[in-house]
């Protein structure tokens, strides 16, 4: 059985006071042993914050990209030593936003999953195609392309302690969701890529769904049988939709 796990995304949005307000109202009503693993993934700045709110508790913390190089000069950029210094066990690696905002190639994705996974952090490998992609009929093609260039850089090795999470591009932040069918058929896609390259990876592999997931979706997702959890964007940053999220998971 794999353990399901909710991610929150929390992308360029916060501040002290909503970072205080947010996580100590996720710990408040997180039931304890709740089955799931909970994390949230602040901005750089607020992670020591979110860190110390944490405590011992059941949330972990996770950052929302990495640098592939060691510390030194390379201004603006955070290393996985740091991410870890301040408490981080998990790092988002090739979210679509970094793909298409800041020219992140499948190759440099690869590296950062590579650098994360040699330090020990737990990468949350995302793919997914574009409205374009979809409609040409070359889902299937992309979502392979990218988790193979990860395969190949990183390893199969880093399977299944590292997680992949399928976020179709046109579904993010738009209101917009695969539906159970169509995302299951490509969960169904990576579990067997996996599979091609280790039966262990393909069998314990946590693959998560992320795109408009809402309290009131996330159970007909996460009842697929290759949907073990979710990424989520605009609803984890509202305790009770992330709660609501992270109890549909559990249930
Ligand atoms: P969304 O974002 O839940 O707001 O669609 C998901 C993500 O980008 O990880």
């Amino acid at each position: 059985m794999r353990r399901p796990l909710v991610a929150g995304n929390w992308k360029m949005n916060g501040s002290r006071e909503m970072t205080k307000a947010l996580v100590t109202g996720i710990a408040a009503d997180l039931p304890s042993q709740c089955g799931t693993d909970v994390v949230v993934c602040p901005p750089y700045v607020y992670l020591d914050m979110c860190r110390e709110l944490v405590g011992e508790g059941e949330i972990s913390v996770g950052g929302q990209d990495l640098d592939v190089h060691e510390p030194g000069a390379f201004t603006g950029e955070i290393a996985a030593d740091m991410l870890l210094d301040v408490g981080c066990r998990y790092v988002i690696v090739g979210h679509s936003e970094r793909r298409s905002l800041y020219a992140e190639t499948d190759q440099r994705v690869g590296q950062k999953v590579s650098a994360a996974s040699a330090k020990g952090l737990i990468p949350i490998v995302c793919v997914g195609e574009t409205r374009e992609e979809r409609e040409d009929g070359v889902t299937a093609e992309v979502v392979r392309r990218q988790l193979g260039v990860v395969i190949e850089t990183a390893g199969i090795n880093i399977f299944p302690k590292a997680l992949v999470a399928y976020e179709p591009v046109w579904a993010i932040g738009t209101g917009l969701t695969a539906s159970e069918s169509q995302a299951q058929e490509v969960h169904a896609l990576i579990r067997a890529q996996l599979s091609d390259a280790s039966e262990q990876a393909a069998a314990g592999t946590r693959v998560l769904y992320g795109g408009s997931v809402k309290p009131d979706n996330a159970a007909g997702l996460f009842s697929q049988p290759d949907i073990d959890g979710g990424l989520i964007g605009g609803a984890s940053l509202k305790a009770a939709d992330f709660l609501g999220i992270i109890k549909a998971a559990t249930s």
